[in-house]
Parts: C-alpha cells; sequence; structure tokens
C-alpha cells in the first residue's frame, strides 16, 4: 500500500484546481467527478500520450470516435443487456444496499440481516426520441464502438493482420458503490484498444501489449514498483476472456486494479455478426483463407491513470529548511510545463520583459503560466505543489543592469531547487 494518503491527495487536488467534486454546489452527486483547469490540462496530456504511443506512432493502429448512445441491440449481442451486472444486498433493516462482495454477512451500518444476493446490471438506461419504450444504454465500455466499426474501417483501409483499432471515450457504470476518489466513478473515461489477430498468433500479441501496458505506465510517470500483474483465475474472468492479467497498483487505499489485458478470443465479433446479420469475416490475402479474428485488448481508465499518476508523484521533502509538497510530474504530463515571473510586479521595465518572454514561450508552448503575487519564494512553492518543472524569472539582469547577462533568466528546477542562469534564446528548448 503507498503510505501517501488519500485525504492530502484530494485536498491538493480540489485546493489546486486538478479535481472537484460534480455538482458540488448542490451537494454533490456520487460517482461524479469535475476536472477543473490544472486537471484538464493534466488528463489531456495524459489521453495525448496515450494516443499517439498507441495509435498515431504505429502504422497497424487506427483511430475512431464512436457515439456513446448505440442501438441497443449491440448491448445484447455482447452480452451486456444479460449479464453486466454486480452482486446486490439490501439490508432488511436500515434497507441500505451493498455490493454483495464488498461486505461481510451483516450490513456495516445498522448491523442488520442482509436480504438474498441479486445481480444488479449496471448500464445506465435512457430513452431514445420521443416514443415511449425506446430504451438504450449509455456504453458500459468503449470497446462496443470500436467492434461495430470494424467492418467500416477493414472496407475503408484493407489493413492485414494483426491491426487494432483504438478510441478514447466516456463509458457510464451504474456502480453500487463508488468510492475511493476518482477510483470508482459512475461516469469515466477509458482508452481501450482492440487488437484483431489470427487465433494461432494471439499469445505473441497478448506479449506485446503486456510490455506496452508497463511502457505506457512509464511515460506517464507511473512507479513501476507499485504496478503488479494478476492473473486473473478461471472462474473470475469476464464472459468474454480466456485470458486476463489485471494491472493492479498500490493504491493508498490498498492494492487495487489499475488496467487490463483480456484475449477476448472471437467472442465479440461472432456475437456482433449474428446480432446484426452482417457477414464480419476477413478476407486475408496473406494467409489466402476467410475468417474472423480474434481480439486481444489492453483496457486502460483515465481516472485510475490519474489517481496512480497522482499516488506516484506526491512528493514531501525539506528544502532550504523549510517543508515542502511538490508533485514529480514528467515533463510530458505536468500541466504547467513552466511559469514566468517578473522579479518585482511593480516595475513596468520588468513587467514588460517578462511578458514577451512569456508570449514568445507560449506561443509554441500553450500550457504556459504567468504569476507576479506576493514574493519568489511563495511562487515557487505554489509551482511545485502544481508540478511545474521550471520557473523562469526575469531580473534586473535580464535587463542589463549587469551587462554581461543581459537577456538572459534565472530557471529554477523544481526538483533539486538549484537556478542557473540561461539565455532567452535558450529557453523553449530547455523548457519543450
Ligand atoms: N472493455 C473492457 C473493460 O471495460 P473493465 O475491466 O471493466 O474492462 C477496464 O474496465 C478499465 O476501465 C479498468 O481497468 C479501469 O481502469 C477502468 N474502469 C472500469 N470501471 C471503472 C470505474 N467504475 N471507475 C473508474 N475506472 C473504471
Amino acid at each position: 500500500m503507498s503510505d501517501v494518503s488519500m485525504e492530502k491527495i484530494i485536498s491538493l487536488a480540489k485546493r489546486r484546481g486538478f479535481i472537484y467534486q460534480g455538482s458540488e454546489i448542490y451537494g454533490g452527486l456520487a460517482g461524479t467527478w469535475d476536472f477543473g483547469p490544472l486537471g484538464i490540462e493534466l488528463k489531456n496530456n495524459i489521453k495525448q500520450l496515450w494516443w499517439r504511443m498507441f495509435v498515431q506512432g504505429r502504422d497497424d493502429m487506427y483511430g475512431v470516435d464512436a457515439a456513446i448512445l448505440m442501438n441497443p441491440e449491440v448491448w445484447k449481442a455482447s452480452g451486456h443487456v444479460e449479464g453486466f451486472s454486480d452482486p446486490l444486498v439490501e439490508c432488511k433493516k436500515c434497507k441500505r444496499r451493498f455490493r454483495a462482495d464488498h461486505v461481510g454477512e451483516k450490513c456495516p451500518e445498522c448491523g442488520g440481516e442482509f436480504g438474498e444476493v441479486r445481480q444488479f446490471n449496471m448500464m445506465f438506461q435512457t430513452q431514445i426520441g420521443a416514443t415511449e419504450g425506446s430504451v438504450s444504454y449509455l456504453r458500459p465500455e468503449t470497446a462496443g464502438g470500436i467492434f461495430v466499426n470494424f467492418k467500416n474501417v477493414v472496407d475503408s483501409f484493407h489493413p492485414k493482420l494483426p491491426f487494432g483499432i483504438g478510441q478514447i471515450g466516456k463509458a457510464f457504470r451504474n456502480e453500487i458503490a463508488p468510492r475511493d476518489f476518482i477510483f470508482r466513478v459512475r461516469e469515466l473515461e477509458q482508452m481501450e484498444i482492440e487488437y484483431f489477430v489470427r487465433p494461432e498468433n494471439w499469445e505473441e500479441s497478448f506479449e506485446m501489449w503486456r510490455q506496452n501496458v508497463h511502457a505506457f505506465n512509464e511515460a506517464v510517470g507511473i512507479n513501476r514498483d507499485a504496478v503488479y500483474e494478476l492473473e486473473v483465475a478461471d472462474g473470475d474472468r469476464a464472459h468474454y476472456s480466456k485470458r486476463t492479467i489485471d494491472f493492479e497498483f498500490d493504491f493508498p487505499f490498498g492494492r487495487k486494479e489499475l488496467y487490463g489485458l483480456a484475449y477476448r478470443t472471437d467472442f465479440d465479433l461472432k456475437a456482433h455478426q449474428t446480432g446484426s446479420s452482417q457477414n464480419l469475416e476477413f478476407q486475408d490475402d496473406v494467409a489466402n483463407d476467410k475468417l474472423v479474428p480474434h481480439v486481444i485488448e489492453p483496457s486502460f481508465g483515465v481516472e485510475r491513470t490519474i489517481l496512480a499518476l497522482l499516488t506516484s508523484v506526491y512528493t514531501e521533502d525539506e528544502l532550504g529548511g523549510e517543508p515542502r509538497v511538490y508533485l514529480k510530474f514528467n515533463k510530458a504530463v505536468a500541466p504547467v510545463k513552466a511559469a514566468v515571473f517578473p522579479l518585482l510586479k511593480n516595475k513596468p521595465e520588468l513587467v514588460a520583459k517578462a511578458r514577451a518572454v512569456y508570449d514568445m514561450l507560449k506561443k509554441d508552448i500553450p500550457q504556459i503560466m504567468w504569476d507576479d503575487n506576493g514574493n519568489i519564494g511563495k511562487r515557487y512553492r505554489r509551482q511545485d505543489e502544481i508540478g511545474t518543472p521550471y520557473c523562469v524569472t526575469i531580473d534586473f539582469d535580464t535587463l542589463g543592469e549587469n551587462p554581461d547577462l543581459l537577456d538572459t533568466v534565472t530557471i529554477r528546477d523544481r526538483d533539486t531547487g538549484e537556478q542557473e542562469r540561461i539565455s532567452i534564446a535558450d529557453l523553449k528548448a530547455r523548457v519543450a
């Protein structure tokens, strides 16, 4: 278990504008969270990193962005209408409901007896159009939108096996007990890949994606020592899977699932072939045969990535004899890449020069922040707390008070606190 406390992470996330409670001024809505100005930057950086690494950066991958609302037949065919459920128990005394696998014999609230365990379907139902009874669902996984576009992508791009389709988007699950901040939510975002393979080759692709999951974690900055692979046992796997690895992470509340990697066989394409009466066979011109491809599915939750990352980068140390808190984000994910300060905010010539440096950086690196509030020490601490890798200060030497230092600035490193004098001309390369 991580020794960082959830209270500290939640409090920093809220105070500094990363993550707020959903609908907070109305008392909140369980299982929903809103991303604030820094949270959305962090989230976008993570999604972009994933997209570049697994979609744009590869020749065997295609991206899609499918509708969240889908024909309800999709979820009948995939087995979700029938079986996407968690076991639910209700206390006979206080009528509170719990996930049966999260509680013991008695109600944790009042000690009452539980009734029979029943299955609770986690899909959110909604009505389509004005006709009563035309029910559909908010998608419970982004995978569905990929499977229904398999034929479209094949017809448009004529890929060779193996190839994959990736999607990032919202999914919705009516969790019985949302909990642990953004770990288990009702509205979530997934980054998923369905990687289509010949059945005889599934193991090598499974292994390739197993390694890629670790490569992504490393690129994001998630602590490798806190990630564990759990081979999911026969009876515990989802209905479609023949092999699953859960990538678990040591969160502050215990070791829990971060991502999943599943061998979904040809379950989905075959099910959609039957459900839609469309031929989803693939003509393999290399092997010269027709087949319904099998699928390897790495599935990444965005919220869990963020929580594992915050747990990994939250750091407390002492700098200059003072305790401090900082987030050790790497440059790729840091929501702010650098902050620019004029040494004094009441000296127009310093402010003008600092503005010019800020504008120059911001033109090419949008995630730059301006700060002229309070003394420099306080500004450093504020930037440390949001994980800004560099602080750039414009002082009188920048203006040429010491002619040797004209057009140079001090750049301060977040982790070491060390300051260096560099030329404005070299700033962009250092910060980017
Ligand atoms: N398409 C496969 C699939 O959806 P899953 O194990 O149910 O598999 C995949 O979910 C990932 O989505 C999980 O590993 C986790 O990262 C994320 N996830 C699932 N349910 C979640 C929830 N209620 N809150 C936050 N993240 C969730």
